[in-house]
């Protein structure tokens, strides 16, 4: 299968993060022009070297993708640039965990739902306009397995993830029919950097690679996904 993203556009939010960078580099490699969002200008300009000969077609954006706003007037600045904007993937997100739904501090709860939840939300919602104008685009949301899995200790995580699931999936109705497609993709651990010092002493192994998942959502953004559509992907492996 040739998965091609020729002429192109892409906007990666998060695009720097751990997952994120790997779909970055994954899209680039596959001939994308590919925006990202990020927070920390040295993440950004690790991205750049590692993006090597294609770092030309990069570009970033320091936008606090939560602020519907900031995240309309970046998608407007996309779309006035390359023309088009042909697929949006949110790696936005955050984690918290151990601890008990009363002893969770509610500015926690609140943080969980605006990187989990608003993140997609006000994504979804600028793209939307161009996409449905152009008559085709892919949506894909990184949700977490803790969207169907409400374990002990993460009831903000989890809820924060199922109601991504939710969102999407709804979403995916709205626009069915109009070349728009929308999926979530439901990750467990992956192998990134702050997950092995979080955890040094576990079996590395058994954990996903983030260019692995990368493409699974480049095939998701892909024609060859044409006939997916309000699915939500587990792709973990065997964490
Ligand atoms: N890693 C895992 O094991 C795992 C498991 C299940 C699901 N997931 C999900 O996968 C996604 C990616 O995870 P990850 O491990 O790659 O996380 P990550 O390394 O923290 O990447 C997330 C990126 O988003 C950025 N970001 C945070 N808040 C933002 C905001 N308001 N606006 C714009 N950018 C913002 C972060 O910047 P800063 O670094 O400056 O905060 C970071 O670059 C998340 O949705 C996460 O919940 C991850």
């Amino acid at each position: 299968m040739n998965i091609n993203f020729s002429g192109k556009s892409v906007l990666v939010a998060g695009g720097t993060g751990g997952l994120g960078a790997a779909v970055s580099l994954a899209f680039l490699e596959e001939g994308a022009r590919v925006t990202v969002t990020y927070r920390k200008e040295e993440e950004y300009a690790a991205l750049k070297d590692a993006a090597a000969t294609r770092a030309a077609a990069l570009e970033g954006s320091p936008v606090d993708v939560t602020d519907e706003r900031a995240t309309a007037e970046l998608v407007t600045g996309i779309v006035a640039r390359h023309g088009r904007l042909d697929a949006l993937v949110n790696a936005v997100g955050s984690y918290v965990g151990g601890v008990t739904l009363w002893e969770l501090e509610t500015k926690v709860f609140d943080a969980m739902l605006s990187l989990n939840l608003r993140s997609g939300y006000a994504l979804a919602r600028a793209v939307l306009p161009a996409m449905l104008k152009q008559g085709h685009g892919s949506i894909v949301n990184v949700a977490a397995k803790a969207a169907f899995d409400h374990g002990a200790g993460a009831a903000a995580y989890a809820a924060s993830k199922a109601a991504a699931v939710a969102m999407m999936d709804s979403l995916a109705a709205d626009v069915k029919g109009t070349g728009v497609r929308v999926n979530s993709i439901l990750p467990s651990i992956i192998d990134t950097a702050v997950n092995r010092k979080a955890m040094p002493n576990a079996d590395f192994t058994a954990w996903p690679k983030p260019q692995e998942i990368a493409q699974v959502i480049l095939f998701l953004c892909s024609d060859h996904a044409a006939v997916v559509h309000g699915a939500a992907v587990p792709v973990y492996g065997n964490s």
